[in-house]
């Protein structure tokens, strides 16, 4: 595949006005900002061309409002956030305020590259996403790919083209309908797929398990009995930490037993955790791979009851001598919690496009940049 165009490729920034697209969708609770990783991953593009001379201008999708202002979604914490980490870059109104940017729409292109010299894409979390201000702007202006989504491109195309073997990687989340494609996909490449969180129970019910009030994804059982019944080596847990009745995640104090069980869970039981042999199990498989691919946590980890079986993995792949990547929010977010996101060769700023990129082993995003650069 032809790389995508860099920095370097762009014309002198010196004195142009450059419109950058990043990934500021940021966690944000009660108005601060629980996390800036996505902030600081952009930084280093932003130097590269404030140093250079060139104002610039960012823009960012935050949440899912519906094409309008929507107070919830509000960029104000991003906005004091941003000026603090790099003064003078005007930040755009959420991207997704205006229905234009998801539609695609030509007139909302327009509006974006209004004054605007020159395009930088440093937004890897959202170019799995054919919006407006993803591919529109390389249509029209010289574009590049900032310092971010190079390396997260480079980092998963390594991956993509010729991983260390054993090549394992490791599934978490809750739905196995939203990683099916990947997980089809990923069987033909990895050695071994190891599947916790909730959709764990999915393929557990896919071997003939009660479940109890465990999350299910009923219509995705017969795919997940083929997919075990491939040949391919698939670990799925083999105990569970499960809350009893009257239990509330969350909230010890409502009471509900906890406890480990085997495969299967008893009516009015929910399973939230990978249970420790599981934990063990996965631990062993990460720890003798070359390289490891970990998207998802494996239980309720904001519960510290159900932490077990995350913070097992996130250890292992933390300490794993082989080369280690990380994807997605939710496990990103598991291993700053415990400390460890400094014991990973690769933290990816974006799961469903780091997940879409390993499925289809390119994104809309990333064909948009190279089209620009190949119309020179
Ligand atoms: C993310 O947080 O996953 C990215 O910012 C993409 O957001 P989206 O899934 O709402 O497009
Ligand atoms: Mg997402």
């Amino acid at each position: 595949m032809q790389p995508v165009p860099l920095l370097e490729d762009l014309p002198d920034p010196a004195g142009k006005r450059v419109l950058l697209r990043a990934d500021f969708n940021v966690p944000i609770s009660n108005g601060a900002i629980d996390d800036d990783l996505r902030i600081r991953a952009a930084l280093p593009t932003i130097e590269w061309l404030t140093s250079r001379g060139a104002t610039v201008t960012a823009c960012t999708h935050r949440g899912r409002p519906k094409g309008a202002p929507d107070p919830r979604y509000s960029l104000d914490p991003v906005r004091a956030r941003l000026a603090e980490l790099a003064p003078g870059v005007e930040l755009l109104e959420n991207l997704r305020f205006d229905a234009g940017e998801t539609a695609n729409d030509p007139a909302f292109v327009d509006r974006l590259v209004e004054g605007q010299d020159l395009y930088v894409n440093d937004a890897f979390g959202a170019a799995h996403r054919a919006h407006a201000s993803v591919v529109g702007p390389p249509a029209r202006l010289p574009s590049a790919a900032g310092r971010l989504l190079a390396r997260e491109v480079e980092v998963l195309g390594k991956i993509l083209s010729g991983p260390a073997r054993p090549f394992v990687a490791v599934l978490g989340g809750s739905k196995v309908s939203d990683k099916l494609g990947v997980i089809k996909a990923l069987l033909d490449q990895v050695d071994a797929l190891v599947i916790g969180g909730g959709m764990c129970f999915t393929f557990l019910a896919a071997l003939g398990h009660t479940t109890g009030g465990s999350l299910l994804e009923p219509d995705q059982v017969g795919t997940c009995r083929d997919l075990l019944a491939s040949g391919r080596r698939i670990l799925i847990p083999s105990d569970i930490v499960v809350l009893g009745p009257g239990g509330e995640i969350g909230d010890p104090g409502a009471g509900g037993e906890v406890r480990t069980v085997g495969r299967d869970v008893a009516e009015g039981w929910k399973g939230l955790d990978v249970g420790p042999a599981t934990a063990a199990e996965f631990a062993a498989e990460v720890t003798t791979a070359g390289t490891v691919f970990w998207n998802g946590p494996m239980g309720v980890f904001e519960d510290e009851r159900f932490a077990g079986g995350t913070r097992a993995v996130a250890d292992a792949v933390a300490s794993a001598p082989g080369f280690t990547v990380v994807g997605g929010g939710d496990s990103a977010s598991a291993l700053a919690r415990f400390g460890l996101a400094g014991g990973v060769d690769h933290v990816s700023t974006g799961g469903g496009a780091s997940l879409e990129l390993l499925e289809q082993g390119d994104l809309p995003g990333l064909r948009a940049l190279r089209e620009a650069a190949a119309r020179g």
